[in-house]
């Protein structure tokens, strides 16, 4: 397995590019299977494992799927999908797997995925995309684990989530572009990456508007066309490095980012003192000095996004005075803070809320990743305490960012990949 092996008192500097944005490219990709023929190219892609594990479930419904991971282009063609069912065996390592069930509903009348189930973040249920195909017309029914769904053709209706959720919105925008009428989602998630994947749609043909607000409008249409495209910028990724150079101190430029996706979390950047500049495609931060304590309230966007909170808390462990962290998205985002404790964080929890009190100096310690956002949120508080520290199974990690410890290392980080 491998692990990272971090030293200490480096500061960042340099410039980066982040890559498309992951919570784009792999709703994009389940999307394909709503264009009958013809090729989709998608640029920009990072070899992540969460790609690749979203190309195998496209293959094994019987799509060709070839990924240049030199160049980062993806090319996918549904022509031959055949099989309608998304295997336990894949979709228990990636939930968002779930994403094929839309399009599969919209081309096919009938999918057959099994049930995601929870994960290390929470229980993560799946009732309101499921609420949304009966809405528009489908037959939903559970079977050994598996969640089935029918319809001869979809029909427009009214979908209302009871609460935004980001897989969700795209699930149900995804099946609508097929359905007969006009469907419109209310109370639907805003986030940049629902924009993106509808602005994707809209270029194959489909007639969506509202994408990115609270309502979204979608008349179907009867057929779609193969796209090339490059999704946006990954405001998860930026913000790891933004928040890495503030525990490292130092000075960096994220470019193909844009200021406006990440709004809440340069808010809360400027509150803990770093200094900003921003471009219409870029950010730059200079950070030196102990940042301020800050509280955060993670929230449906555009508030603060639940996926930095690990990332922020890695900086406010080492801030001046004391922060508080309410996590409302899921029940189960902290087990990170166990593993800041092993680098000497002052951060103590009760119920959804953490309270973090600054302390001088982290140090290192070996310490283990549990999801994604944890994974880097842990590397990059190493990156600021004050002895070697070591990371383990970073095959998290992998799951969302390329090679994170080549990145880093390009900005200054002393950071290696080794495997026991
Ligand atoms: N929820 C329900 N019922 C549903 C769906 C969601 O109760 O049917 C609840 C969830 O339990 C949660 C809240 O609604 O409390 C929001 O969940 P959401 O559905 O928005 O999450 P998701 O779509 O499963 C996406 C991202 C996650 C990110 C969340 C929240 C993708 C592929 N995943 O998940 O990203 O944390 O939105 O913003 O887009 C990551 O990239 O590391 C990651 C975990």
């Amino acid at each position: 397995m491998d692990y990272f092996e971090i030293e200490s008192g480096s500061r960042l500097s340099g410039e980066i590019s982040v890559y498309s944005a992951k919570n784009a490219v792999l709703p994009m990709m389940a999307s394909t299977i709503l264009t009958k023929n013809g090729t989709n190219v998608f640029r920009n892609i990072p070899n992540i494992a969460d790609v690749r594990m979203m190309a195998n479930v496209l293959r094994k419904l019987g799509a060709d799927v070839d990924f240049d991971k030199d160049k980062h282009i993806l090319s996918i063609d549904t022509e031959n999908v055949n099989n309608f069912e998304a295997p336990y065996e894949l979709v228990r390592k990636m939930r968002a797997s779930f994403l094929v069930m839309g399009p599969l509903l919209a081309r096919f009348g009938i999918a057959r995925v099994s049930q995601p189930g929870g994960c290390a973040i929470g229980s993560r249920p799946i009732d309101q995309h499921i609420k949304g195909f009966s809405q528009l017309g489908a037959e939903i029914c559970e079977e050994h684990g598996y969640t089935v769904a029918r319809a001869k053709q979809l029909h427009g209706n009214v979908v209302y989530f009871d609460r935004p959720t980001h897989t969700g919105t795209e699930n149900i925008m995804m099946s609508a572009v097929l359905a007969d009428g006009t469907t419109k989602i209310i109370n639907a998630a805003q986030d940049p990456e629902i924009a993106d994947l509808a602005e994707m749609l809209n270029q194959m043909g489909a007639k969506i508007t509202g994408a990115g607000t609270s309502i979204i409008t979608i008349d179907g249409v009867n057929s779609l066309e193969a796209v090339d495209y490059t999704p946006i910028g990954d405001r998860l990724e930026a913000s790891t490095y933004l928040f890495a150079t503030i525990c490292t101190g130092g000075e960096i430029t994220v470019n193909n980012i844009s200021p406006e996706h990440l709004n809440t979390v340069l808010f809360k950047i400027i509150e803990m003192n770093a200094k900003l500049e921003l471009g219409e495609n870029w950010i730059k931060l200079t950070a030196s000095g102990c940042p301020r304590a800050v509280d955060i309230i993670t929230d449906p966007y555009p508030g603060f996004a639940t996926d930095v909170q690990p990332i922020i808390m890695a900086a406010l462990c080492r801030a001046d005075g004391t922060s508080v962290v309410w996590e409302r998205i899921f029940e189960n985002r902290f087990i990170h803070i166990m593993e800041l404790q092993r680098l000497g964080a002052n951060i103590t929890i009760s119920g959804d809320r953490a309270t973090i009190v600054g302390v001088k100096q982290l140090e290192g310690a070996e310490i283990m990743a549990s999801d994604i956002r944890a994974g880097a949120g842990l590397t990059i508080a190493a990156l600021g305490a004050n002895s070697k520290s070591v990371v383990r199974r970073v095959y998290h990690i992998d799951r969302g960012y390329q090679r994170l410890e080549e990145r880093l290392s390009s900005l200054g980080a002393k950071i290696v990949r080794k495997t026991d």
